[in-house]
Order: structure tokens, then C-alpha cells, then sequence
């Protein structure tokens, strides 16, 4: 009897994530990591103290339900949510891919639209799914609502955007939204992810949150990775309707956060004064690189995000080669469907310097 692989994984997955500095890393030197929109001031003080006085305990089993996690999660959302609707995972990308396991299925079919986030393409594969590209459309990105409501027919479980987006760093206004939202029929769920949320300023962005107080069928995911600080634990989180979060519990695995990251995460959620200062650095330093990137003739893109995308004059491959020569890691995405692009996070101003220096001395 053959080995019951299922046929439809047979093909390994092309999705690459970024690489971490000791890959990179050769004879110590000084490395910028420009590459996975980290946070350039590092993670929340608060967090590290709570993980300092959570050691003595790891022998014990973190909470098994995060029940207390997800407490802290409603206050943090000024009880606008109950802790029902929360589901926290070891990651934001953990929690998409619970999202997928729990409505795609062999035939069933997700939308997307590139240039995105790469698992929205990579996971539902994995599940024997089949993801639908409907284009971003436009100069700024823009949703293709129109296209996205053609595409979507009875397999169609749900439709994921990401605002900001990543690598693009716009964001889809709030006129899209509604929209969308109001033309999606029953059976597709929203996934609506806003793992860059603490970034945007423009007027008209909007969170997901008002659309599940509605009661509409939308999923938000969330990361402690961005403005946290936090992406080496490994935490995130999402919350939809009572319904959708009571659906989504039963697949989670118990204990499936460690007790370190349950505390760090909690901690960060009341560390206000670390969010301001993150935010205010990646505001400051945007505009810093924004003149840099004119001065040099750059094409780039504003962003609402900590990342900007840029087109690089030469292969993008070529420019993430030449400028990790330079001690600068940069993200190509044309895995994220923008194949002339790169994406660059936005780091304090000695890493931004050391940006620029190296793209001077690359071009
Ligand atoms: C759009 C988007 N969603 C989700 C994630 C997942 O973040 P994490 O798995 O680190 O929580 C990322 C990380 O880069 C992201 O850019």
C-alpha cells in the first residue's frame, strides 16, 4: 500500500519567509535588518519585565484555555469585546492558518489579492484549496471590489485583506470596505488583516472592529511581532463574532502559547507609552526616508505601515544581493507578487543612514 500522502501537497510550497540576521551573518559584521518590519527600538520594556518574573515558573503548564489572555484582551479593547471572541495563537500567521483549517477544504476556494501576503497564496494550497488573485488595481493599490465580488461563487469560503498592506504599505479607505462588506454574501468570511494597525494614520482607515460589532462575518488577525515587539515569541491573536471565535476554539490546541509569551504579550497590552514611542520613531523616520529616497530618484510608495516598498533601478534580486554586501537586509517581493519591488522596513536613524549610504554606493 503506498503512503497516504495527500496529492495535492506532493509539490513543496515556494513560499520563502525572510531570513533572520545569523543566516546573513559573516565575520561579525554589523548587520541592518531592514527585512521583516521588526520594531526598530526593540520590545516593550514592560514585556521583558513580566518574562523576567515569569522564569521561576516555566516548569508549570501555561493557562489551558489562555482564558486569563484573553481577559486582558477585552480590557484592552475597553470591553467593546468579550473574551469569547478572541482566539490567540503562537503567531499571527498561526492564527490564518487556523482560520483556513477550519473553512477551507479540498475544493473549497479563498480570494486574495497581489501584491499580498504570501500565505494567503502558499497555505490554502496545503489544505487543497484553491486561491483566487483578483489584482490590486491603480497607482495606490486599490481593491478591486468590483472583480473581487464577480470571483466569489458557492466554494467560496474567504476573502483576505490586509490593511495596511504588506509589501505595499497603503491602505484599502473605508468607503472599499464598507462596500465590500456590504456585498459579500453569507457564506464568505472576511479575514481582515490589520497586523500593522498601530502605523495608520489617514483619515479615512478603518479597523475591523466596527463591522464585528455589527455582527458581520469578519475575522480580524492580529501579531504581537510589529509594534510589540515581540516577533521572537511568537504570539498573535484574532477576534470575530461570538459565533465565529466559539467555532474557531475548537480547533486550537490547548496550551499552545507558552507561559513566557502569555506574560510578555499581557504586559505589552498596557505598555501605551512603548506604542507612542514606536509609532512616533517610524513616523519620523518615514518622512527621513521618503527625502532620501527623492534625492535619489527612487520610485517608492507612501506608506501607512512600518515598511516601505520601493523599485528598485535593477533586479531586485540583484539589489538585495549588492546591498547585503553593504551590512543592509532588504526584502524582494516577488513572492508577494510585486516582482520589480522591494520591500524596506523602516529602522531607527542609524539603520535608515546605513540604508541610504548602501543604496548610494549600490546605484
Ligand atoms: C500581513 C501580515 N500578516 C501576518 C503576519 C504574521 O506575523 P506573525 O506571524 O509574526 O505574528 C505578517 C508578518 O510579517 C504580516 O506581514
Amino acid at each position: 500500500m503506498p503512503l497516504p500522502f495527500k496529492s495535492y501537497l506532493k509539490k513543496p510550497s515556494n513560499y520563502k519567509g525572510g531570513k533572520s540576521k545569523s543566516e546573513v551573518l559573516t565575520n561579525g559584521r554589523k548587520i541592518y535588518k531592514l527585512s521583516s518590519n521588526e520594531n526598530p527600538i526593540g520590545a516593550s520594556p514592560k514585556a521583558m519585565a513580566a518574562i523576567q518574573s515569569k522564569l521561576s515558573q516555566i516548569h508549570e503548564y501555561p493557562d489551558r484555555t489562555d482564558q486569563r489572555f484573553r481577559e486582558a484582551l477585552s480590557e484592552f479593547y475597553q470591553g467593546a469585546l468579550v473574551p469569547e471572541q478572541f482566539i490567540s495563537t503562537n503567531s499571527g500567521v498561526a492564527n490564518l492558518e487556523l482560520i483556513m483549517r477550519g473553512f477551507l477544504q479540498e475544493g473549497s476556494e479563498c480570494i486574495y489579492s497581489n501584491p499580498a501576503f504570501g500565505p494567503y497564496r502558499s497555505f490554502p494550497k496545503k489544505l487543497g484549496a484553491t486561491a483566487i488573485d483578483i489584482p490590486l488595481v491603480g497607482d495606490h493599490f486599490q481593491l478591486n471590489v468590483e472583480g473581487i465580488l464577480k470571483a466569489i461563487n458557492e466554494r467560496t469560503r474567504l476573502l483576505f485583506i490586509t490593511s495596511p498592506n504588506n509589501p505595499t504599505g497603503t491602505h484599502f479607505p473605508k468607503s472599499q470596505i464598507d462596500q465590500l462588506i456590504h456585498h459579500l454574501p453569507d457564506h464568505v468570511i472576511l479575514v481582515f488583516d490589520e497586523v500593522y494597525y498601530q502605523f495608520a494614520d489617514a483619515e479615512d482607515y478603518v479597523r475591523p472592529l466596527p463591522y464585528i460589532q455589527e455582527g458581520k462575518n469578519v475575522i480580524a488577525v492580529n501579531s504581537f511581532s510589529k509594534a510589540y515587539g515581540l516577533a521572537g515569541l511568537r504570539i498573535g491573536y484574532s477576534y470575530s463574532t461570538v459565533e465565529i471565535a466559539t467555532y474557531l476554539q475548537q480547533l486550537r490546541i490547548p496550551f499552545m502559547i507558552n507561559a513566557l509569551s502569555l506574560a510578555a504579550a499581557t504586559a505589552a497590552l498596557q505598555d501605551d507609552a512603548f506604542i507612542k514611542q514606536t509609532v512616533q520613531l517610524v513616523h519620523t523616520e518615514k518622512e527621513y526616508l521618503y527625502q532620501q529616497l527623492e534625492q535619489l530618484g527612487i520610485p517608492h510608495w507612501t506608506t501607512q505601515a512600518n515598511f516601505i516598498l520601493i523599485k528598485p533601478p535593477m533586479d531586485a534580486f540583484e539589489f538585495e544581493d549588492a546591498m547585503l554586501q553593504e551590512g543592509v537586509m532588504v526584502r524582494p517581493v516577488a513572492g508577494f507578487g510585486a516582482p520589480d519591488c522591494v520591500r524596506v522596513t523602516i529602522g531607527n536613524r542609524e539603520a535608515n543612514e546605513a540604508f541610504v549610504k548602501g543604496m548610494k554606493s549600490v546605484l
